[in-house]
């Protein structure tokens, strides 16, 4: 059983997921960690690409499609001492239509491998089952870049899994009444009375305020980080201000900013070595922050 799971999400396409995922893993397995890393992106599956891994016998299709009986039989030795990968595969359909039975039993074997930390790189976007596995995750790094269209969506990452998580916990009681109080909350637009999630917990606590309150618990302890990725200038580095400050105000949730990584030509050479940037260039920006933010990993959550 893994003591430590970290979930790598983000809801915009192409920011660094799969850069990120791949370098982290590198970078905690050279602290002496059993690490393995898991391409959770089955439409776009590149983590061994970034990896530098060419070729392997079995991939999440396979444990998917039931070729293998458990997902451990997927696991693919490394060049990296420690590191071992499960590739995504690309013949079943994305994570997002992954039916519920199929997602749950994947979730039950990668709480089952055998090793100390594991690493999930997940598909963009928001989608219920990516969101899910932020949930099973100690540590969540929701990653973004700098620009503003890319905060907007983070914000709206935070949103959808709070709404996410309500809907789970008001299955206990009361279900209908909730459900239909959550719905009118995320519609801001028509129902501006219920455009933050204390205005809504207020509302749901006519409903149930025993519940709400436990809720509120839950709530408060879903923690996922920032990471901020190719940031160029000082000014890039302030908007994660911009974007703790607007999930504050709309979820009363007290997110941080993990790390701010810069963007760096290494990164992109060393994709065209297929030799990974924390290995090709250990000591280009990129790399030492990557390093940083294994620490903090490694010593949150
Ligand atoms: N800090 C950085 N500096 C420079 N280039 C970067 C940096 N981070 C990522 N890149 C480049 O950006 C591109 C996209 O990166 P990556 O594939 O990791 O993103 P992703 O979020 O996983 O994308 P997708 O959503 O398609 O899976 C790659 O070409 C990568 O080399
Ligand atoms: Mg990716």
């Amino acid at each position: 059983m893994p003591k430590k799971i970290i979930a790598i999400v983000g809801p915009k396409g192409g920011i660094g997921k799969s850069t990120i995922s791949a370098n982290l893993a590198i970078a905690i397995a050279a602290t002496g960690k059993k690490t393995i890393a898991v391409d959770l992106d089955l439409g776009g599956a590149n983590l061994h690409v970034i990896l530098g891994v060419r070729s392997y016998e079995y991939s999440l299709d396979d444990f998917v499609l039931k070729h293998i009986k458990t997902l451990d039989k997927a696991l693919i030795e490394t060049n990296v001492p420690n590191l071992k990968l499960i590739c995504g595969g690309s013949k079943i359909p994305d994570i997002a239509n992954m039916a519920f039975q199929q997602k749950v039993k994947l979730i039950g074997h990668i709480s089952k491998l055998d090793c100390d930390v594991v690493i999930l790189d997940l598909a963009a976007g928001s989608a219920f089952n990516v969101v899910d596995f932020l949930f099973i995750a100690q540590v969540g790094l929701l990653v973004t870049s700098p620009e503003v269209t890319s905060l907007m969506k983070a914000y709206g990452f935070i949103k959808t899994a709070i709404f996410r998580l309500l809907s789970f916990h008001f299955k206990q009681r009361h279900t209908e009444l909730f459900m239909e109080l959550l719905e009118k909350a995320k519609d801001v637009d028509a129902n501006p009375a219920l455009n933050t999630i204390e205005k809504f917990l207020k509302e749901a606590e006519k409903i149930d305020a025993e519940l709400v309150e436990s809720a509120r618990k839950k709530i408060a302890r879903f923690t996922p980080s920032f990471v901020i990725n190719m940031v160029q200038s000082a000014r890039d580095i302030n908007t994660g201000m911009v974007i703790q400050n607007l999930v504050k105000q709309y979820t009363n949730l007290n997110t941080r900013v993990m790390m701010t990584l810069p963007s760096d030509e290494a990164v992109k050479r060393a994709l065209f070595k297929t030799k990974p940037v924390l290995l090709s260039e250990p000591m280009s920006p990129f790399s030492i922050a990557i390093k940083e933010l294994a620490y903090k990993c490694m010593n949150t959550g």
